[in-house]
């Protein structure tokens, strides 16, 4: 092996963490001018905005008139727990899990809410085999897992009339890949991910049967305010026309909205997968050429686009996790990779955010960056 020559170019942005994500190319504070900061979110021009940034992520994402869009609190951690706490407990459930944030959701519906569901894991790197699960009970799932880099490839496996819902934290594949809305009753994200927002907000999308249940169900467990979405046993509608349940950033509202145009600019969803692909492409390009580096994925088909986790598989490293962080380590005081190290509970490794902000030229930038800092741990064990 010879030693790796120091490159010559770097990316331009060297931000691929994933979450909070890189923001918009040609991000500036000026961007955000119109935001009606000091004034009410219950005022016309407060309550415009936000309607305005439900109109927009319906327009961009494709979503089916009759599904319901709410900005909610809490982020997507807010949104999910928003759906599980208010929605199950009316029948069966099925927890599908294949990394750290699905089994979060495990840990919320099995030690909080206590529910009797049924368990499905995968270890990193696999994905749970969608013709298992039963579909006639309420399924929870994670459309990509950020911590694994493994994403549900399609929705082909989810009945079109299936009587369970399908409730998919859908925060690292929103704006990146396609969504089937008709297998989805349930879909939430946050804006701090896809598009390179802000945290604290998170959204709420419901089909017209996850609002039947809404409206049919009282959960037996207390709901706080921040979880209440229905008054009488009836929708309260003004929550997915922007009036939301407690006061929201008008600064990240109009950073969402400056980003939702962005993705107008770049052709909307398709632009935005393309830039995504293009992206996690390069980085699949360059692991085919080289024998000591691997994606955590093990089936090509379920690999994310966005949250590219990989690992190292030289022969020589004996501490997989010291040498790994010494690679994202000697990215980062280069300046050329910042928060590529993998997620704490994760396999060790690097994951390298590919979603729509990032630019494509500086993941290619990246990737003689990662061949140098391997040389140099290796000549260094
Ligand atoms: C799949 C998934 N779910 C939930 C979360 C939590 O998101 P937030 O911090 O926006 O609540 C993350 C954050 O990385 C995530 O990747």
């Amino acid at each position: 092996m010879t030693d790796a020559k120091t490159p010559a170019a770097r990316p331009a942005n060297p931000r691929f963490s994933s979450g909070p994500c890189a923001k918009i190319p040609g991000f500036s504070y000026d961007l955000l001018v119109d935001a009606p900061l000091g004034r009410s979110h219950r005022a016309a021009v407060g309550k415009a905005k936000l309607k305005e940034a439900i109109d927009l992520t319906r327009e961009i994402l494709g979503v089916p008139a009759d599904y319901r869009i709410g900005i909610v609190p809490g982020s997507d951690t807010g949104a999910v727990e928003m759906a599980l706490w208010s929605l199950l407990g009316a029948r069966p459930v099925e927890m599908l899990a294949w990394e750290s944030f699905g089994e979060g959701w495990v840990t919320d519906v099995v030690k909080q809410l206590k529910l009797d569901a049924t368990v499905r894991k995968a270890p990193y790197g696999e994905i749970v085999d969608f013709a298992t699960v039963d579909f006639d009970k309420d399924v929870v799932f994670t459309w990509n897992g950020t911590t694994s880099g493994v994403r549900v490839p399609n929705g082909d496996k989810i009945p079109a009339n299936r009587t369970g819902l399908t409730i998919c934290d859908a925060t690292s594949a929103a704006f990146a890949m396609d969504l089937p809305w008709d297998k989805l009753d349930v879909v939430t994200f946050s804006w701090q991910k896809v598009l390179g927002g802000e945290g604290a907000h998170g959204m709420l999308i419901l089909s017209p049967r996850a609002v039947e249940r809404l409206e049919s169900h009282t959960p037996a467990w207390p709901l706080p305010k921040i979880f209440r979405m229905t008054k009488g046993g009836k929708l309260i509608e003004g929550i997915f026309q922007g009036e939301t349940i407690n006061t929201p950033s008008m600064m990240a509202v109009e950073d969402y909205l400056v980003a939702l145009k962005w993705a107008k600019s770049v052709g909307g969803l398709k632009g935005l997968i393309a830039r995504a692909e293009a992206s996690a492409g390069a980085v699949a390009e360059f692991v085919a050429a080289h024998d000591w580096i691997e994606n955590l994925a093990k089936d090509p088909a379920t690999a994310s686009t966005t949250s590219v986790c990989l690992r190292f598989t030289d022969p020589r490293i004996t501490d997989g996790a010291a040498f790994a962080k010494a690679v994202a380590k000697r990215l980062e005081k280069e300046g050329v990779a910042l928060d590529v190290g993998a997620y704490r509970d994760a396999p060790p490794g690097l994951r390298i955010w590919c979603g729509s902000t990032v630019e494509t030229a500086d993941v290619k930038a990246l990737m003689p960056w990662i061949e140098w800092a391997f040389e140099a741990e290796i000549a260094a064990l």
